[in-house]
């Protein structure tokens, strides 16, 4: 742990109270213009620390910051997050997760930014993504499954990221095939997985999360293909990253354990619950064509099953789906 991070979890487990400078100074080991350093960095950053000559130093306020230190405090997770990454700008979280596994990074790391040079959409898209003010998240994992099956694992960041959204603020979030989160027919969310195997075995599976946290209006833009909106935007009032993260990487740590326990039905039962396009008319866009036809629901391997005007059924594998008529 850095002396920052020694810092900060020393003001954050002392909440409210003054630490004379000499307790800084014997539990981090360092001198007393040290701590004085480190406490104007983290001024830097925008923690608020109030100095008192008798008493010490107290924390007022901190700043909406992603820090590996916070997370990892009391996590109490089985895999997910046991190696944690914060990263200022990068280019994409899901490209670093990448590479990550490349060097042999565990099960389970987590890859954080503030903000995203190239954030990577589905189908070789763009994801918007600002500094400080939404979710750029990536997790590593490798499944001992067949690569066949690794789709299953979709639906997995799917209800992950719509039942923390859901647990953290009320929303009714939604999934829409095969992995946009929505609410109020918005995206709120969007995820990617990105996958390296050979063909019998997973080497590693990343998921990408990005979630529209404190994004406002003004900053979405206007060439989206799918309306967009932001935690912000549909609760009123702006939220802290920090307890979001840590409900998600909880979320996806339960619902991993659950897969690897007892397989696909639980977690495809728990999706089918937040789906709302069942019955629904709709467009799928395959790439090189799209079909219209009314949803029928999900298939036991994740398909989507749709019923075709000819009275055919179809079974769409990946593809981009749409209501029509919003
Ligand atoms: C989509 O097109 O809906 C998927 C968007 C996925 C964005 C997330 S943000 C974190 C992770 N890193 C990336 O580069 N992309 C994913």
């Amino acid at each position: 742990m850095t002396s920052r991070d020694q810092i900060i979890r020393l003001f954050r487990n002392r909440a409210g109270e003054y630490i004379s400078g000499q307790e800084i100074c014997s539990a981090l080991q360092i001198s007393r213009a040290a701590v004085w350093k480190q406490v104007e960095q983290l001024r830097d950053l925008g923690f608020e620390i109030e100095a008192r000559r008798s008493q010490g130093y107290r924390l007022l306020e901190s700043p909406d910051l992603l820090l590996s230190t916070d997370i990892t405090s009391d996590l109490d997770t089985i895999l997910v997050g046991q190696q944690i990454y914060c990263e200022n700008e990068i280019k994409s979280t899901n490209q670093l997760a990448q590479q990550l596994a490349g060097k042999g990074a565990v099960e389970g790391t987590v890859v954080l930014a503030d903000a995203q040079s190239a954030g990577r959409g589905r189908l070789g898209r763009k994801w918007e993504s600002p500094a400080g003010v939404n979710l750029y998240c990536s997790i590593l994992l490798k499944p001992q499954i067949p690569p066949r099956q690794a789709p299953q694992l979709t639906f997995l960041s799917a209800v992950a990221t719509a039942e923390t959204l859901r647990e953290f603020c009320g929303v009714d979030a939604r999934v829409k095939w095969p992995n946009d989160i929505l609410v109020g027919g918005r995206k709120i969310a969007g995820l990617l997985n990105e996958l390296s195997a050979e063909t019998e075995q997973i080497h590693s599976l990343v998921l990408g999360i990005g979630i529209n946290v404190n994004m406002t209006s003004d900053q979405f833009p206007e060439d989206l293909r799918y309306p967009a909106t932001s935690l912000r935007i549909e609760t009123g009032e702006s939220h802290f990253r920090l307890p979001l993260v840590r409900l998600l990487i909880k979320k996806v740590d339960s619902l991993y354990a659950e897969f690897l326990a007892e397989g696909f039905a639980p977690l495809r039962r728990r999706w089918e619950a937040l789906f709302d396009l069942l019955d629904r008319q709709v467009e799928v866009d395959l790439g090189q064509r799209s079909i219209t036809g009314v949803v029928g629901g999900l298939e036991p391997d994740g398909a989507l099953k749709l019923f075709l005007a000819d009275g055919s059924v179809e079974r769409i594998i990946a593809g981009d789906v749409r209501p029509i008529g919003m």
